[in-house]
């Protein structure tokens, strides 16, 4: 025995998501597509890994997200890559490169690789859904985004969400901005972070993101973008604001809200789940990028977009207790105990109905058959012994519910069973 390896493990970091934990994921992304598809939004599959390049030149290279948690590696091309670490750069590049008609409305489901310290509720592989919008400046469009993910947080039941809302400026009035920043943050140097103390002039939107108390206390005294708003990134913000008013959306302005991100321009936004501990509390969030295309070398194109976060999203739902979703339950446990022969034709017949019909396998006794029919939470168990088999009939014999055992005939069997379980179906799920 001394030469069995011992068993592997998922890396630190990264989960397996098994069933019946997965079925609130199914549910959710189903929901998530069903609500994208009703505005206008059709999935985007992009690949994994991009040239490093391309989140390098989108995200930034003095962002946390590339400086510190990336996973970079030379392929046996030489190549420089990047897993993804998040899902707006490479829709962008996607859009550059295959020039789809505008506006253009993209969904998806991505894993998403940051190599972070893990805890709770932060992953060095996590899972986002989310959307992006290419080829308008629109505010409505601001306002369509935000929307969809409000409305899909209200319809998991969540309530403790809080909606901050800043704009970042463009170009113009943000290098204005900047410039009073680091005066300010210049004159209170000694009192930052200690990362901040040297770094702060290298990224000072930064130091309005830090947690820690020190850079805090700072930042609250700290000019608000907000007072330097060029009229048209104003009156941008104003629309928004009056749009989600009129909607019912309710959100806070938060000036201090810069995200991790370096490409945002104008609107941002993080929904927050009051419910969670404030270091991992952010359950979604987005803004404009109306520079990022260019900056990957399309041509000049505005784009908006967020990303919800599916792990964290799950743990706000499980602090408010809402969300739990019941595994869908098979209709029918197929016990064969004449060999098998009948158990695969009567599932295949079932399945290709429409039908959920599930059976033992490996020749297992009668009782450990029942035992599992019971276990399997199916609606009816469907028995084939010889007897049944002689007389052409199934004995179908109900599990969720009081009743006689019946004898239906085997060529009628499939009909039955579907009579019974779509009359059934609601009031006992
Ligand atoms: P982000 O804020 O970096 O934005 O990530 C979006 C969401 O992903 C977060 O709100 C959070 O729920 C989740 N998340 C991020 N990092 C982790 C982690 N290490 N572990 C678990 N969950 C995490 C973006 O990624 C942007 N691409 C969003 C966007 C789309 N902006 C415009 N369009």
């Amino acid at each position: 025995m001394g030469d069995h390896p011992a068993p592997l493990r998922a890396p630190a970091g990264t989960h397996d998501v098994l069933w019946p934990e997965s079925a609130r994921w199914e549910r959710l992304v189903a929901e998530f597509a069903r609500r994208a598809r009703l505005a206008g939004f059709g999935l985007v599959v992009n690949p994994m890994f991009e040239d490093a390049q391309l989140f390098r030149r989108g995200i930034g290279d003095e962002s946390d997200v590339v400086r510190k948690e990336m996973y970079e590696f030379t392929d046996r091309g030489g190549r420089e890559v990047a897993l993804r670490p998040e899902g707006t750069a490479s829709v962008v590049r996607a859009y550059v490169q295959h020039h789809p008609p505008v506006p253009w409305k993209a969904w998806y489901l991505t894993p998403a690789f940051r190599y972070e310290r893990p805890q709770a509720g932060r992953y060095k592989q996590h899972h986002q859904l989310g959307v992006e919008v290419l080829g308008t400046d629109d505010p409505d469009v601001d306002v369509e985004v935000v929307t969809l993910a409000a409305d899909l947080y209200r319809w998991l039941g969540l309530r403790q969400v809080d909606l901050a809302l800043n704009s970042m400026g463009c170009g113009e009035c943000r290098s204005v901005y900047v410039a009073a920043l680091v005066a300010y943050l210049g004159e209170h140097a000694q009192e930052l972070c200690d990362e901040h103390r040297e770094r702060f002039g290298v990224n000072p939107l930064r130091v309005l993101d830090c947690k820690r108390p020190e850079c805090r206390a700072v930042t609250e005294g700290a000019p608000r973008i907000t007072d330097y708003l060029d009229a048209g990134c104003a009156a941008h913000l104003a629309r928004v604001r009056a749009g989600l008013d009129e909607l019912g959306v309710t959100h806070r302005l938060e000036p201090r809200l810069v995200r991790g991100l370096d490409y945002y321009t104008r609107t941002t936004f993080e929904f927050a789940a009051t419910s969670l501990s404030s270091a991992q509390n952010a359950i979604g969030g987005g803004g404009r990028y109306d520079g990022l295309a260019e900056a990957i070398g399309g041509s000049s194109s505005p784009g908006i977009g967020f990303g919800i976060g599916i792990e964290r999203l799950l743990l706000a739902c499980d602090a408010e207790g809402v969300f739990a979703v019941d595994p869908p339950l098979p209709e029918a446990f197929v016990v064969d105990v004449t060999g098998g022969t009948s158990a695969r034709s009567l599932c295949a017949e079932l399945r290709r109905a429409g039908l959920g019909a599930v059976r033992a396998y490996d020749g297992r006794s009668l009782k450990s058959q029942l035992k599992q029919a019971d276990r399997s939470g199916a609606r009816y168990a469907l028995i084939v012994g010889a007897e049944e088999l002689a007389a052409q009939i199934v004995t179908a014999r109900p599990l969720r519910h009081e009743g006689p055992q019946e004898a239906v005939p085997r060529a009628s069997v499939v009909d039955w069973l579907a009579v019974r379980t779509t009359t059934h179906t609601k009031e006992d799920q």
